[in-house]
């Protein structure tokens, strides 16, 4: 799976996927990520990519110009113009459907994905009509840019990529997989400080340890997130 970020901050999407599993999934080839800084297109002699918003207010406005240059510019890259593919364009903004772990199932399908990350008081609307697919927030609050935002999504979508997790199962029984959260998890030693390891687990009867897991499962998501409980009954009685 091909990820393609327009970004003024192309080293902060590299420094934070470059690490960790989704470095690992990069090195192996199983995804890729192509971060393209905006800047690169601006036809300004100082670079500039961002001007004074027509009405007035605080603030700038990314550019309507560059950031299409640069759309163009990956759009070749992907080879769209002789495949015909037209790859979704997520445009990562606090006004956008709040992302959750079904739109990360429904993205990881796609072969190809173009963030846009805006800055400062945002990006020129007409560029955001042309070009934008899908508008993402990764929640309620207002960050200084897209990049952290792009980074989460591209983080989740990738974890559910066949071959990024050291086994396809490990994304399956997780936390909102069926709803629920995920169960306590415990390692050695048996004992820490005194608090013992659940005598269950050490049993041996998977039986009874995948009826303990799920009724944790439920006691955790009933008290920690009962929006979630909700959901989950309403999802089973279907
Ligand atoms: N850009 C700034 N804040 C954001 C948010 N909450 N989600 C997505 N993009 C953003």
């Amino acid at each position: 799976m091909n990820f393609h970020i327009l970004t003024l901050f192309p080293e902060m999407i590299m420094n934070g996927l470059s690490t960790s599993i989704t470095g690992r999934a990069m090195d192996k080839g199983i995804i890729s990520v192509n971060a393209v800084n905006i800047r690169g297109f601006s036809q300004d002699k100082h670079g500039h990519v961002d001007d004074y918003p027509y009405g007035g207010g605080a603030g700038m406005v990314m550019q309507a110009a560059p950031v299409y240059r640069a759309y163009e510019h990956v759009m070749e890259n992907v080879g769209a113009s002789d495949s015909g593919k037209s790859p979704r364009v997520v445009y990562m903004t606090p006004q956008g459907k709040v992302f959750d772990q079904k739109m990360a199932q429904e993205l990881s399908k796609e072969e190809d994905l173009i963030f846009l990350c805006g800055h400062y008081e945002g990006i020129d609307e007409r560029v955001l009509e042309m070009i934008v697919t899908d508008n993402v927030s990764i929640g309620d609050y207002v960050l200084t840019g897209g990049e952290l935002p792009a980074m989460v999504v591209i983080d989740a979508v990738s974890r559910l990529v066949p071959g990024v997790l050291g086994s396809d199962i490990s994304a399956e029984f997780e936390s909102f997989h069926d709803d629920l959260l995920e169960y306590p998890q415990y390692t050695r030693p048996e004992e820490f400080m005194g608090m013992k390891v659940p005598e269950v687990l050490l049993s041996g009867h998977h039986k009874n340890i995948e009826a303990w897991r799920l009724k944790k499962s439920i006691e955790r998501t009933k008290e920690r997130r009962p929006d979630l409980w909700e959901k989950s009954i309403h999802n089973e009685s279907k």
